[in-house]
């Protein structure tokens, strides 16, 4: 069993006095059994603190607008579009547009994993294109693994979360995200809140 680690206050380094104090327990990185502690100390100046916080609804699709409830029907539709022969897990998104168009995208897999492209973007890349003067109302995400439309609700990635951001922010105007499950349903009104610090230029 290896000796502890311990990482100290030492001259010239973490000069700010520590007020945090954490222990941690993992397994040693020999992957021999066994624990061992590691304790680190924080440099933690009390300062002012800032909060992120949004709401949202989680419910029966049936709740929701019927427009919603449409989307979302188009959302499931479109999962039959997917090419997913590597995970088995279909994604449909439907798109509104306020010219009352609707634009789907299913994800699309490559052999060459990286290369394939999630229904989402599939969806937003190909409204954009269709409809460069239209504003996003809102995007509807479904899933089915294999045969079965998921249980849970389906939540966009973080790439395609930032994709979404993007848009909102150039439209100046939220876009709302439905994501559908069969036992509940959440309904985001501003797909900006999913990603807090979006990356921009
Ligand atoms: N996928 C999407 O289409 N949207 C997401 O937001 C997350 C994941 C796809 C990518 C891949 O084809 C499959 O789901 C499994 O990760």
């Amino acid at each position: 069993r290896p000796s502890p680690k311990r990482y100290k206050k030492g001259p010239g380094r973490n000069r700010a006095k520590p007020e945090g104090n954490c222990t941690c327990q993992s397994q040693n990185p020999a992957g021999q059994e066994g624990t061992w502690q590691r304790t680190i100390s924080l440099a933690i100046t009390p300062m002012p603190t800032k909060r992120f916080d949004f709401a949202y609804t989680e419910t029966p699709l049936v709740e929701l607008p019927t427009s919603i409830q449409t989307l979302a029907e188009e959302a499931l539709k479109s999962t039959t579009l997917s090419y997913a022969p590597f995970s088995g897990f279909h994604v449909g998104c439907a798109v509104l547009l306020d010219n009352g168009e609707v634009v789907v995208g299913a994800n699309q897999e490559n052999a060459s994993y990286p290369c394939g492209l999630c229904a989402e973007r599939v969806a937003l890349y190909n409204a954009s294109t269709l409809h460069p003067k239209a504003q996003i109302v809102a995007l509807a995400i479904a899933a089915r693994n294999g045969d079965s439309p998921t249980e849970a609700p389906v939540s966009p990635c973080g790439a395609c979360r930032q994709v979404l951001a993007e848009y909102a922010a150039r439209q100046e105007s939220p876009i709302g995200v439905v994501m559908v499950g069969q036992s509940r349903t959440v309904w985001v009104h501003d797909a900006r809140n999913l990603l807090p610090f979006a990356f921009r230029l």
